[in-house]
Protein backbone atom coordinates (compact mmCIF):
# COMPACT_ATOMS: atom_id res chain seq x y z
CA UNK A 1 0.00 0.00 0.00
CA UNK A 2 3.05 2.38 0.79
CA UNK A 3 4.77 1.31 -2.12
CA UNK A 4 1.65 2.80 -4.16
CA UNK A 5 1.40 5.96 -2.36
CA UNK A 6 5.22 6.68 -2.53
CA UNK A 7 4.49 6.12 -6.53
CA UNK A 8 1.67 8.64 -6.75
CA UNK A 9 2.54 11.16 -4.80
CA UNK A 10 5.52 12.38 -2.95
CA UNK A 11 6.98 13.29 0.48
CA UNK A 12 5.88 16.21 1.71
CA UNK A 13 8.74 17.74 4.81
CA UNK A 14 8.69 20.84 7.17
CA UNK A 15 11.32 22.15 9.49
CA UNK A 16 10.22 24.82 11.64
CA UNK A 17 11.31 26.52 14.88
CA UNK A 18 12.10 29.72 16.56
CA UNK A 19 14.42 32.68 14.66
CA UNK A 20 18.44 31.32 14.70
CA UNK A 21 17.34 27.27 15.63
CA UNK A 22 19.12 26.23 12.26
CA UNK A 23 16.15 25.83 10.19
CA UNK A 24 17.69 27.08 7.10
CA UNK A 25 21.26 25.34 7.28
CA UNK A 26 19.53 22.22 8.08
CA UNK A 27 17.31 22.00 5.30
CA UNK A 28 20.53 22.74 2.91
CA UNK A 29 22.03 19.53 4.61
CA UNK A 30 19.30 17.57 4.25
CA UNK A 31 18.67 18.29 0.67
CA UNK A 32 21.74 16.92 0.01
CA UNK A 33 21.63 14.07 2.04
CA UNK A 34 18.56 13.06 0.04
CA UNK A 35 19.60 13.72 -3.67
CA UNK A 36 22.49 11.98 -2.89
CA UNK A 37 20.20 9.07 -1.64
CA UNK A 38 18.54 9.25 -4.70
CA UNK A 39 15.31 11.18 -4.26
CA UNK A 40 14.50 14.08 -6.46
CA UNK A 41 14.01 16.85 -4.29
CA UNK A 42 12.58 20.20 -4.03
CA UNK A 43 13.95 22.67 -1.34
CA UNK A 44 11.71 25.75 -0.38
CA UNK A 45 10.87 27.80 1.89
CA UNK A 46 7.51 29.95 3.67
CA UNK A 47 6.48 32.80 3.59
CA UNK A 48 7.60 32.57 -0.03
CA UNK A 49 8.44 30.23 -3.13
CA UNK A 50 7.16 31.72 -5.82
CA UNK A 51 7.30 34.73 -7.77
CA UNK A 52 3.98 35.97 -5.98
CA UNK A 53 4.90 34.75 -2.50
CA UNK A 54 8.21 35.76 -2.51
CA UNK A 55 6.91 39.74 -2.96
CA UNK A 56 4.63 38.82 -0.24
CA UNK A 57 7.34 37.41 1.94
CA UNK A 58 8.99 41.42 1.21
CA UNK A 59 6.26 42.89 2.68
CA UNK A 60 6.57 41.03 5.53
CA UNK A 61 9.34 41.39 6.74
CA UNK A 62 10.08 44.92 6.11
CA UNK A 63 9.08 46.67 8.72
CA UNK A 64 7.21 49.94 8.26
CA UNK A 65 6.89 52.86 11.29
CA UNK A 66 4.36 54.41 9.28
CA UNK A 67 1.54 51.90 8.44
CA UNK A 68 2.61 48.90 11.15
CA UNK A 69 1.20 45.69 9.77
CA UNK A 70 -1.53 44.59 11.53
CA UNK A 71 -1.62 40.83 13.13
CA UNK A 72 -4.34 39.57 11.06
CA UNK A 73 -2.81 41.69 8.09
CA UNK A 74 0.29 39.53 8.65
CA UNK A 75 -1.55 36.19 8.76
CA UNK A 76 -4.01 36.67 5.80
CA UNK A 77 -0.62 37.70 3.73
CA UNK A 78 0.67 34.74 4.91
CA UNK A 79 -2.46 32.51 3.76
CA UNK A 80 -2.19 34.35 0.39
CA UNK A 81 1.57 33.11 -0.09
CA UNK A 82 1.26 30.01 1.16
CA UNK A 83 -2.20 29.31 -1.18
CA UNK A 84 0.33 30.44 -4.46
CA UNK A 85 2.81 27.94 -2.63
CA UNK A 86 0.94 25.26 -2.34
CA UNK A 87 -0.79 25.48 -5.21
CA UNK A 88 2.03 26.87 -7.91
CA UNK A 89 4.89 24.93 -6.44
CA UNK A 90 4.01 21.91 -3.73
CA UNK A 91 0.90 20.35 -5.18
CA UNK A 92 2.67 20.07 -8.94
CA UNK A 93 5.87 18.94 -6.90
CA UNK A 94 4.72 15.97 -4.99
CA UNK A 95 1.95 14.79 -7.51
CA UNK A 96 5.09 14.08 -9.92
CA UNK A 97 6.68 12.14 -6.54
CA UNK A 98 8.88 14.81 -5.65
CA UNK A 99 10.24 15.09 -1.99
CA UNK A 100 9.74 18.44 -1.04
CA UNK A 101 11.62 20.52 2.00
CA UNK A 102 9.93 23.18 3.44
CA UNK A 103 11.59 25.66 5.57
CA UNK A 104 8.52 26.81 7.66
CA UNK A 105 4.67 25.99 6.85
CA UNK A 106 1.44 25.89 8.75
CA UNK A 107 2.52 24.96 12.27
CA UNK A 108 4.90 28.42 12.17
CA UNK A 109 1.44 30.25 11.49
CA UNK A 110 0.04 28.66 14.08
CA UNK A 111 3.28 29.18 17.10
CA UNK A 112 3.56 32.96 15.67
CA UNK A 113 0.40 34.07 14.80
CA UNK A 114 -1.86 32.01 17.26
CA UNK A 115 0.10 31.47 20.45
CA UNK A 116 2.18 34.70 20.42
CA UNK A 117 0.22 36.93 18.34
CA UNK A 118 -2.74 35.63 20.03
CA UNK A 119 -4.89 35.36 16.93
CA UNK A 120 -7.90 32.38 17.65
CA UNK A 121 -6.44 29.20 16.77
CA UNK A 122 -9.97 27.86 15.45
CA UNK A 123 -9.61 30.80 12.79
CA UNK A 124 -6.27 30.42 11.91
CA UNK A 125 -6.64 26.27 11.42
CA UNK A 126 -9.76 26.78 9.48
CA UNK A 127 -8.72 29.88 7.09
CA UNK A 128 -4.87 27.49 7.01
CA UNK A 129 -7.31 24.69 5.45
CA UNK A 130 -8.30 27.11 2.88
CA UNK A 131 -4.87 28.54 1.86
CA UNK A 132 -3.84 24.67 1.39
CA UNK A 133 -6.88 22.94 0.06
CA UNK A 134 -6.21 20.65 3.16
CA UNK A 135 -2.53 19.57 2.14
CA UNK A 136 -0.52 18.91 5.66
CA UNK A 137 3.17 17.69 6.06
CA UNK A 138 4.05 14.17 6.38
CA UNK A 139 6.80 14.70 8.67
CA UNK A 140 7.74 17.56 10.94
CA UNK A 141 10.41 18.51 12.40
CA UNK A 142 11.18 20.87 14.88
CA UNK A 143 14.53 22.53 15.81
CA UNK A 144 14.57 23.42 19.50
CA UNK A 145 16.59 25.72 21.28
CA UNK A 146 16.25 28.12 23.96
CA UNK A 147 14.90 31.68 22.75
CA UNK A 148 17.86 33.66 23.64
CA UNK A 149 20.30 31.08 21.62
CA UNK A 150 18.60 31.34 18.44
CA UNK A 151 18.63 34.86 19.06
CA UNK A 152 22.34 35.37 19.92
CA UNK A 153 23.26 32.85 16.58
CA UNK A 154 20.87 35.83 14.36
CA UNK A 155 22.21 38.66 15.87
CA UNK A 156 25.67 37.40 15.23
CA UNK A 157 24.71 37.03 11.49
CA UNK A 158 23.26 40.86 11.07
CA UNK A 159 22.43 40.14 6.99
CA UNK A 160 19.50 37.76 8.49
CA UNK A 161 17.74 40.30 10.69
CA UNK A 162 14.35 41.11 9.57
CA UNK A 163 10.88 42.65 11.14
CA UNK A 164 10.62 39.60 13.54
CA UNK A 165 13.82 39.78 15.09
CA UNK A 166 12.75 43.22 16.28
CA UNK A 167 10.25 41.06 18.50
CA UNK A 168 10.50 40.58 22.38
CA UNK A 169 12.38 37.22 24.03
CA UNK A 170 8.84 36.96 25.79
CA UNK A 171 7.60 37.11 22.15
CA UNK A 172 9.89 34.32 20.97
CA UNK A 173 9.19 32.43 23.95
CA UNK A 174 5.76 31.85 23.75
CA UNK A 175 6.65 31.27 19.95
CA UNK A 176 8.93 28.50 21.14
CA UNK A 177 6.13 26.91 23.43
CA UNK A 178 3.66 27.04 21.10
CA UNK A 179 6.21 24.86 18.89
CA UNK A 180 5.98 22.36 21.61
CA UNK A 181 2.09 22.41 22.47
CA UNK A 182 1.82 21.59 18.96
CA UNK A 183 4.20 19.00 19.08
CA UNK A 184 1.89 17.16 21.82
CA UNK A 185 -0.87 17.07 20.12
CA UNK A 186 0.37 15.75 17.19
CA UNK A 187 3.46 13.40 18.15
CA UNK A 188 3.11 11.05 15.21
CA UNK A 189 3.55 13.60 12.74
CA UNK A 190 5.71 15.79 14.52
CA UNK A 191 9.05 15.49 16.03
CA UNK A 192 11.33 17.82 18.49
CA UNK A 193 15.21 17.83 17.64
CA UNK A 194 17.50 19.22 20.14
CA UNK A 195 18.94 22.10 18.11
CA UNK A 196 21.48 23.48 20.65
CA UNK A 197 24.67 21.57 19.63
CA UNK A 198 26.84 21.66 16.95
CA UNK A 199 25.55 21.53 13.45
CA UNK A 200 27.16 18.35 12.52
CA UNK A 201 25.00 17.23 15.51
CA UNK A 202 21.77 18.17 14.76
CA UNK A 203 22.56 17.43 10.96
CA UNK A 204 23.52 13.21 11.82
CA UNK A 205 20.01 13.52 13.84
CA UNK A 206 17.68 14.59 11.23
CA UNK A 207 19.47 12.23 8.71
CA UNK A 208 18.58 9.54 11.00
CA UNK A 209 15.15 10.62 11.61
CA UNK A 210 14.02 11.59 8.09
CA UNK A 211 15.76 8.42 6.54
CA UNK A 212 14.32 6.00 9.09
CA UNK A 213 11.05 7.87 8.97
CA UNK A 214 11.32 7.32 4.45
CA UNK A 215 11.87 3.41 4.93
CA UNK A 216 8.79 3.23 7.32
CA UNK A 217 6.55 5.97 7.75
CA UNK A 218 4.06 5.57 10.39
CA UNK A 219 0.71 4.82 8.54
CA UNK A 220 -0.72 7.48 11.22
CA UNK A 221 1.45 10.53 10.23
CA UNK A 222 -0.09 10.01 6.61
CA UNK A 223 -3.31 11.41 8.15
CA UNK A 224 -2.79 13.77 10.56
N1 LIG B 1 23.90 24.19 15.54
C1 LIG B 1 24.37 25.44 15.37
N2 LIG B 1 25.27 25.95 16.24
C2 LIG B 1 25.74 27.23 16.10
N3 LIG B 1 25.36 28.06 15.11
C3 LIG B 1 24.45 27.62 14.22
C4 LIG B 1 23.91 26.29 14.31
N4 LIG B 1 23.03 26.13 13.29
C5 LIG B 1 23.02 27.30 12.61
N5 LIG B 1 23.88 28.19 13.15
C6 LIG B 1 24.14 29.58 12.71
O1 LIG B 1 23.12 30.37 13.30
C7 LIG B 1 22.61 31.33 12.37
C8 LIG B 1 21.12 31.05 12.15
O2 LIG B 1 20.98 29.77 11.52
P1 LIG B 1 19.84 29.52 10.44
O3 LIG B 1 20.04 28.16 9.87
O4 LIG B 1 19.78 30.66 9.49
O5 LIG B 1 18.55 29.52 11.41
P2 LIG B 1 17.02 29.78 11.07
O6 LIG B 1 16.85 29.55 9.59
O7 LIG B 1 16.29 28.78 11.90
O8 LIG B 1 16.71 31.18 11.51
C9 LIG B 1 23.45 31.17 11.10
O9 LIG B 1 24.47 32.12 11.14
C10 LIG B 1 24.00 29.76 11.21
O10 LIG B 1 25.22 29.63 10.56
MG1 LIG C 1 16.05 30.74 8.10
Amino acid sequence: MRAKKQRTRGLFITLEGVEGSGKSTQIRHLAEVLSQAGYRVLQTREPGGTATAEAIRKILLTASSHEPITPRTEALLIFAARCQHVTHLIAPALQRGTVVLCDRFSDSTLAYQGFARGLPLKWLVATDRVATSGLTPDLTLVLDVPVSVGLARRRADRAQQNRLDGETERFHRKVRRGFLTLVAAAPARMRVVNANRPSQEVRDEITQIVLGWMARPPRSSRRS
